[in-house]
């Protein structure tokens, strides 16, 4: 296992996996884990909302189908409330102790989703992004990107649905666009693929990807004894 050390104390690395229904998020992340933890990375999968018992409590709540009345802004700040809940309670502590930690979405589906999906103001979810993460932001983020109609596809062909996934076909245009936006304002962070090819091609994509951006971070990196 090997840590970095970096400003502030945090030694570990904080990927993220983002995009929209359907994409191959899960299906990778899982695959991305095994192949880091082979690689004798101590990794950790998790997902957003989840992570711990409290967000995955708050993630029922959020993706009940049953919950067609629930206010944009109570949406917003049950997504926060997660997130706070699962950073304080996991990914920090994780990071801190020197460990990869793989999530399965993290803010940039609040901007994605609840920012262009919903048309809530970009600069009030910035603002309750800094009261939940104090700006913490994944170390490196792979953004899958992919045809909508592709994406719902393939999940109906699992039926999953979800209350986010019920929603019109033009509401998840635009959180593809705020997606494709964001990889445009953070190239360095945020690496885009295309997730219309197949699960294997994708893989070793990310891992390109991902270790290339370990081996560019070696200069930080001690072993640990
Ligand atoms: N590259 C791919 N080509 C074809 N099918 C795929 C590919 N990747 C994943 N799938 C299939 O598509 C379905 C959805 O994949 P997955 O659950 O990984 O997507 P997701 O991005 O996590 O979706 P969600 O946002 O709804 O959680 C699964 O049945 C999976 O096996
Ligand atoms: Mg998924």
């Amino acid at each position: 296992m090997i840590k970095r050390r970096i400003k502030g104390g945090r030694t570990g690395t904080f990927v993220s996996l983002e995009g929209i229904e359907g994409t191959g998020k899960s299906t990778q992340a899982k695959l991305l884990s095994e192949y880091l933890s082979k690689k004798g990375f101590n990794t950790i999968l998790t997902e957003e909302p989840g992570g711990t018992v409290i967000s995955r409590q708050i993630r029922r709540v959020l993706l009940s189908t049953r919950h067609d009345k629930m206010d944009y802004m109570a949406e917003l700040l049950l997504y926060n409330a997660a997130r706070i809940q699962h950073l304080k309670e996991k990914i920090i502590p994780v990071i801190n102790s020197g460990k990869i930690v793989i999530t399965d979405r993290f803010s940039d589906s609040t901007v994605a989703y609840q920012g262009y999906g919903r048309g809530i103001s970009l600069k009030l979810i910035d603002t309750l992004d800094k009261i939940a993460t104090g700006g913490m932001r994944p170390d490196i983020t792979i953004l899958f990107d992919l045809d909508v109609e592709i994406g719902l596809k393939r999940n109906r062909k699992i039926n999953k649905r979800d209350r986010l996934e019920l929603e019109d076909i033009e509401f998840h245009r635009r959180v593809r666009e705020g997606y494709l936006q964001l990889a445009a304002m953070e190239p360095e962070r945020i690496k885009l693929i295309n997730a219309s090819k197949n699960i294997d091609t994708v893989h070793h994509e990310i891992i390109g990807i991902i270790n290339k951006f370990l081996q560019g971070i070696t200069l930080n990196i001690v072993p640990v004894r």
